[in-house]
């Protein structure tokens, strides 16, 4: 398994035959390619055009298909896209793995403008691994549930605040969920979202979790 980081909170999961990508805004990053991808599976954890991105770009000419909420869901049909339209609460399978949708705490609107469902944050079960990403959301105390039923591995939190949970709240959720290996995500990307990262480091090694900072530019 190959994790590129791409900036914000978009990431490309390489995995054996194919890869996956969750909130593909990826126009921020000029060294991003995705043209060589064999992406067959997009997840978009709401409907902000920071996350959405360019979903309906890349599923186009990859033929891949976007799984997300159901009314995020049905405005992607309608702009051409294939996708699965998904709730809360279940395992959804794939021929390379599973991925199950869980609540985050956040607002979701569409491009234009109509309600755009409830934000989430995805879990991606594959290859032996356990990947949390937690979308756009407060602290919230579903963490701990998301750490008792799914025990993940890696937990890609938003840390840039004003729009979702800044360093310290991100640091008490890495210990929430327990996961051993944290991403922060969601961050320096404009100025209302800059981040101490270095102090985000110090408050997550506390709990004994290992801090990996990602370069956007080494993707
Ligand atoms: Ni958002
Ligand atoms: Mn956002």
């Amino acid at each position: 398994m190959d994790l590129k980081y791409i900036g914000h909170s978009a990431f490309e999961i390489k995995l054996e035959n194919n890869s996956i990508m969750i909130d593909p805004y990826v126009s921020h990053n000029e060294k991003y390619n995705w043209h060589d991808s064999n992406i067959t599976d997009i997840f978009v954890t709401h409907a902000h055009s920071d996350h959405l991105g360019q979903a309906i770009e890349i599923a186009k000419e990859k033929d891949a298909t976007i799984t997300a909420i159901v009314e995020l869901a049905q405005y992607l049909k309608e702009q051409g896209c294939k996708v699965r339209s998904v709730n809360f609460g279940a395992w959804i399978n794939y021929d390379w793995g599973r991925v199950v949708f869980v609540p985050a705490y956040h607002s979701s609107s569409l491009p234009d403008g109509r309600y755009g469902g409830e934000a989430a944050g995805v879990i991606v079960d594959t290859q032996g691994v356990r990947i949390y990403h937690a979308g756009d959301t407060c602290l919230t105390s579903e963490m701990k549930t998301i750490k008792e039923l799914y025990r993940p591995n890696i937990a890609m939190l938003p840390i840039g605040g004003n729009y979702t949970m800044d360093v310290e709240h991100a640091a008490v959720a890495a210990h929430w969920i327990g996961a051993q290996t944290v991403i922060p995500m969601h961050y320096n990307t404009f100025p209302e979202i800059n981040a101490d990262i270095e102090k985000f480091m110090a408050l997550v090694q506390v709990n004994n979790s290992n801090c990996a900072i990602l370069d956007p530019e080494k993707v």
